[in-house]
């Protein structure tokens, strides 16, 4: 039976197509090709999750009581495991029982609180340039978005004042993340309690996307949203195991803070999803567990990549801000040339795949982002085959 009569409902159609989905056909395309692709593209971190996680996966997996389905509210141990964690890296005491949630990665979380949490036409603050699903999230919950643009003469930052006063009354959630996908901009403390004060102003709900908690170097310490006064009182931070221990396909997050809000993304959850694999949820204490000496390791794992990559490009024409943390650089395109053609233009001539800046909202045009995500052997290739292939980047045309 041919369905084809059936389309999808107003709230897929209404989405603007996936850059990543769209880019992923174009890889699919180039390695049909015979190109050797050296895929710089996604947040995908390469390379093993920590042995002792996975030895604890396996353990786990042995044991029948972690076979049936999960509690909805994540295991009491991950849970409190979580408390832990969160104390004793920001200091802040946590409620396991109520003020933390597993989620099956936070991309899950962050768009089923745009569903928990706003109706349609209700109005939220989003910066633009934005990790998708912060702006996706709220479109799929019928909400309309007011974009923040971020700029590059303000580093990134976001301008409360360029919030109008009538928008920010009729605000009921502002989504933000620093360190930030894809800029890589990082936020002073300042920000953090301008923003709470801001939020507790306008009764705004803040949801704080701390995905790069610990992809951070040169001594510079990610703030939570959490360690600032107030804060739980308006606010929620996402957290994720996929980047710091090389977890993405495991599929484990947690959001933490304000205990209703919490609630009522589990009551939403608990119609939607049976929550982690408790096997896996077993083996994510062990992954927050690990000794600082891990953390260590993986910074200087991205931080190398990063000087390296920067240098390189360098001798191209480029001159890239080093960021401070995540694990992306976010590069200008050569003057004249938009982010999808200059994304087309690099994976076509030299099998490199980046991400075209206008995949996270119109204000990302200009840029692309390159993830850090191979050794420096791959990434000096990449730089050869951009050389060879004439890619600069010619300031004087700028
Ligand atoms: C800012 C941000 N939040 C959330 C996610 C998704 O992480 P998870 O694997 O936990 O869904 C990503 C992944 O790239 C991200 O960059």
């Amino acid at each position: 039976m041919v369905l084809d009569w059936i389309g999808p409902a107003d709230r897929v159609q209404a989405l603007p197509p996936y850059v990543f989905a769209r880019l992923d056909e174009l890889k699919a395309r180039a390695r049909e090709q015979g190109l050797d692709l050296i895929d710089l593209g996604m947040g995908n971190p390469d390379g093993a999750t920590p042995e002792p996680v996975i030895e604890a996966a396996a353990k786990a997996l042995r044991n029948p009581a972690n076979h049936g389905y999960p509690p909805f509210e994540g295991t009491g141990s991950f849970r409190r495991t979580i408390a832990t964690w969160y104390e004793r890296r920001y200091g802040v005491k946590l409620d396991p029982e109520g003020e933390a949630l597993p989620l099956l990665g936070s991309k899950e979380g962050l768009t089923h609180l745009a569903l928990a949490y706003l109706n349609p036409g209700d109005l939220v603050l989003v910066p633009n340039p934005a990790y998708p699903a912060h702006f996706r999230g709220p479109l799929i919950a019928g909400a309309r978005v007011h974009s923040i643009m971020l700029k590059p003469e303000n580093d990134w930052a976001i301008d409360l004042n360029s919030i109008p006063e009538d928008v920010a009354r009729e605000a009921k959630v502002m989504y933000f993340n620093y360190p930030n996908n894809p800029t890589g901009a990082t936020a002073p403390r300042e920000f953090f309690e301008e923003v709470v004060a801001f939020a507790r102003h306008y009764s705004i709900l803040l949801v704080h996307d701390l995905c790069y908690a610990e992809l951070a170097f040169d001594g510079y310490q990610p703030t939570s949203l959490l360690e600032i006064d107030g804060a739980k009182d308006i606010g929620v931070e996402f957290h994720t195991l996929s980047k710091t221990y090389n977890m993405a396909g495991w599929r484990v997050g947690f959001v933490v803070g304000n205990r209703h809000v919490i609630q009522g993304l589990r009551t939403l959850k608990t119609n939607l999803d049976y929550g982690i694999f408790a096997a896996l949820q077993s083996a994510a204490e062990t992954a927050l567990q690990l000794p600082e000496i891990y953390l260590e390791k993986v910074q200087k794992r991205y931080s190398s990549r990063r000087d390296f990559l920067i240098s390189g490009l360098e001798k191209l024409g480029w001159t890239v801000r080093k960021p401070l943390a995540t694990m992306y650089l976010w590069v200008p395109c050569p003057p004249g040339m938009g982010s999808t053609d200059f994304a087309l233009t690099v994976l076509q001539n030299t099998g490199v795949v980046v991400t075209p800046g206008n995949a996270f909202g119109e204000g990302g045009e200009g840029f692309v982002r390159i993830s850090l995500i191979a050794e420096l052997e791959r990434l000096q290739t990449a730089l050869d085959r951009l050389e060879e292939a004439g890619i600069r980047f010619d300031a004087k045309l700028a």
